[in-house]
């Protein structure tokens, strides 16, 4: 057997652009899902998971479509990932595949795309060593969309496979979803060294998961859908000024449009200010107008969500933002190095007074995508 990871990711700005077409900025952040993954010859594929240790899944491969609603939840990831290899005319004989995720699950870190794009990665070497990285990020996206049934864009599947070290990966969704070559101009790698500025990037897990197969995430989705279509565009993406938005009359779509079009303009000048090399501070406010549009605009945020991100601001952060689909998961703040600890302890006061269970903290840097690890 031979191992494979991927990464979970934190989207430093660019929040529910994706599917409107528009702008990300995410990094891969260093906890990974492993996957090892052998050729069987018998035609099953055999799927078992550390996390899962009572649960041995094992399905034919010309069977996966009819199991779908009698395999665990859990398994419908890699189960997805190897169907729509199948769907896509590539031959599996038979595999098994062992999974073990360190990305904690729910907490808007994209566990599920880490697991997905693991086990994707490892397939193409075993099986499709001609699919290109951006077909590999569709075929993650699709298991998910279609197998597991959580209609999600593909932030989470392209900032697996393709972010790289030190750097934040800045993505024009719509050039990369339509440009047949995966290394065209649409994506950009830009470098993101908060150390030599003194700075670390602080997560706080809320503790309060979230699913993108519940309702919230799908219901924001066909908003924005019917936004664009009220403004007759073909996505948020192409509207450029708020003012625009004007002429949609019903207010919660007005707001959740305005959501995507300040969006994608922060990811821009996000990302201008790092390609320029200038201190990371300077992104702090625009992270935590990210924030508060998430909150009141596009109100995807929680009452701890929005008590992490205050209390870590108030605690001396220079911006902190929700990350994620949002309804739950975790937040990021940039903070000086010296005052971590403090805005840690602030975070858990603030949690402990409201009542909510200890939030879990952690400080990450951009590493490495998806590689093969042995
Ligand atoms: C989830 C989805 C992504 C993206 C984010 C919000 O993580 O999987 O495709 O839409 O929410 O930015």
């Amino acid at each position: 057997m031979r191992t494979w990871v991927a990464p979970g990711r934190v989207n430093i700005i660019g929040e529910h652009t994706d599917y409107n077409d528009g702008y990300v900025l995410p990094i891969a952040l260093p906890l990974v899902v492993e996957c090892a993954a052998s050729v069987r010859a018998d035609g099953n594929v055999r799927v078992v998971s550390r996390q899962r240790p009572d649960e041995t899944v094992l399905v034919g491969v010309g069977e996966l479509a009819a199991q779908r609603d009698r395999v665990p939840g859990w398994s419908r990831y890699p189960l997805g990932v190897v169907a729509e290899f199948v769907r896509r005319g590539h031959a599996i004989g038979g595999v098994d595949l062992a999974l073990d995720g360190a990305v904690p699950i729910g907490a808007g870190l994209s566990s599920s795309a880490a697991l997905s794009c693991a086990v994707a990665i490892a397939l193409r070497d075993l099986f499709a060593p001609t699919v290109t990285d951006r077909e590999l990020i569709e075929v993650a996206r699709a298991a998910e969309n279609d197998y597991v049934g959580a209609p999600t864009g593909l932030l989470d599947q392209s900032a697996s496979i393709m972010c790289t070290a030190g750097h934040a990966l800045f993505l024009d969704v719509r050039r990369f979803a339509a440009s047949d070559d995966a290394n065209a101009v649409a994506h950009e790698q830009i470098p993101f060294d908060l150390a030599r500025f003194g700075l670390e990037l602080l997560v706080i897990d809320t503790g309060q998961p979230h699913e993108h197969v519940d309702g919230g995430y799908a219901e924001r989705r066909a908003q924005c859908e019917a936004a664009a279509a009220q403004l007759g565009v073909p996505a948020l993406r192409d509207v450029d000024s708020v003012a625009a938005l004007d002429r949609i009359s019903d207010d919660v779509l007005r707001r959740r449009a305005r959501h995507v079009v300040t969006e994608n303009a922060r990811v821009l000048s996000v990302a201008k200010r790092l390609r320029s090399g200038a201190d990371p501070r300077a992104i702090g406010p625009i992270l935590t107008e990210g924030h508060a549009s998430l909150r009141d605009d596009f109100e995807v945020s929680t009452p701890a969500l929005d008590a992490a991100a205050d209390a870590a601001v108030a605690a001396g952060a220079h911006g902190a933002r929700m990350v994620g689909g949002g309804f739950g998961g975790s937040v990021i703040a940039l903070v000086d190095r010296e005052h971590t600890d403090a805005v840690v302890a602030a975070v858990r006061n603030r949690f402990a007074d409201a009542g909510f269970a200890e939030p879990r903290t952690f400080v990450v840097g951009p590493a490495a995508g998806a590689h093969r690890a042995d």
